[in-house]
């Protein structure tokens, strides 16, 4: 793969909310990781790469070094690729790798994450609403708390997939409506409510007094095309596969974390990859 042009896709990125990129990797180089997470995830489902030295000296004492190597050559093709100058260009900010991991989703007939931001707040636990407060804080005013701000993902294919096999959906556009909703909440002219679910998204933003809000910070167009399109999760039985990436392996879909998105069911084959999660550096 030649240089990744960062302009083009960070521009995509702010725009969109998502790029997809096919053959990321060299192809030397991507069958070498790709036989070598094949191999670690046949012993477990999900490998966390050691990032930081806590994570290192754990990793050391277990005497992981397969997975150190590893690790080492994953994040120099990242920086080959120019990564987190996409992620920085994308986000107008500076940016480290938070997350470097791989996960196997085995061959299922369940949906692996129904369509959701990664922002949105849920009550999960009795921690949920501050938690939530001190995410859209660090993500919308770039204020240092307690949690990160969201950022950029990489999500590579490391097996094919297909739609209804593992592909990732992404709705072009929803992650300046979830940028919105947050910064209403934070600014108390919506109500604090759960959004994470893309139903319960849409729940809020239909309702007239919520809706002209959204104005103050997206355009009518933009907002009437988020309604319209993701009008699915109200109407139809069935899973939508428009806004699905579908790609072989050695593909690489970027996108902002506040993008909606799904992970579709890994329904005929098990399903391999690896991210890269970029977040600002406050
Ligand atoms: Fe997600």
């Amino acid at each position: 793969m030649n240089k990744l042009d960062i302009s083009k896709i960070s521009k995509q990125i702010k725009e969109y909310g998502v790029f997809s990129q096919k053959n990321i990797f060299d192809k030397n180089e991507f069958e070498l990781i790709s036989n070598q997470l094949k191999n670690l995830t046949k012993k477990e489902k999900k490998i966390y790469f050691p990032i930081n030295f806590k994570d290192y000296l754990f990793k050391i004492l277990k005497i992981d070094f397969d997975k150190i190597i590893l690790k080492k050559k994953l994040v120099e093709l990242a920086d080959k690729l120019d990564f987190s100058k996409i992620a920085a260009e994308s986000l107008g900010d500076n940016v480290y790798l938070e997350v470097l991991d791989c996960y196997l989703s085995k061959k299922s007939k369940d949906t692996i994450l129904e369509w959701h931001n990664d922002i949105g707040y849920k009550f999960n636990s009795m921690n949920a609403k501050k938690d939530f407060l001190e995410k859209a804080k660090s993500t919308i005013y770039n204020q240092k708390t307690k949690k990160s701000s969201m950022g950029i993902k990489f999500f590579i294919y490391i097996t094919d997939v297909k739609s209804n096999d593992g592909a990732l959906g992404i709705i072009p556009y929803s992650h300046k409506v979830v940028y919105a909703l947050t910064n209403l909440i934070l600014e108390k002219k919506i109500e604090l409510k759960t959004y994470w679910k893309l139903k319960d998204l849409r729940n809020i933003i239909l309702q007239d007094e919520n809706k002209k809000h959204f104005l103050d910070y997206i355009d009518k167009s933009e907002l009437e095309r988020f309604i319209e399109k993701t009008k699915f999760v109200e109407t139809s039985a069935e899973e939508t596969l428009e806004f699905d990436f579908a790609l072989n392996k050695n593909s690489a879909v970027i996108f902002d974390e506040m993008a909606v998105h799904r992970g579709s069911a890994p329904t005929y084959n098990d399903r391999l990859v690896l991210r890269y999660l970029y977040r600002r550096k406050l």
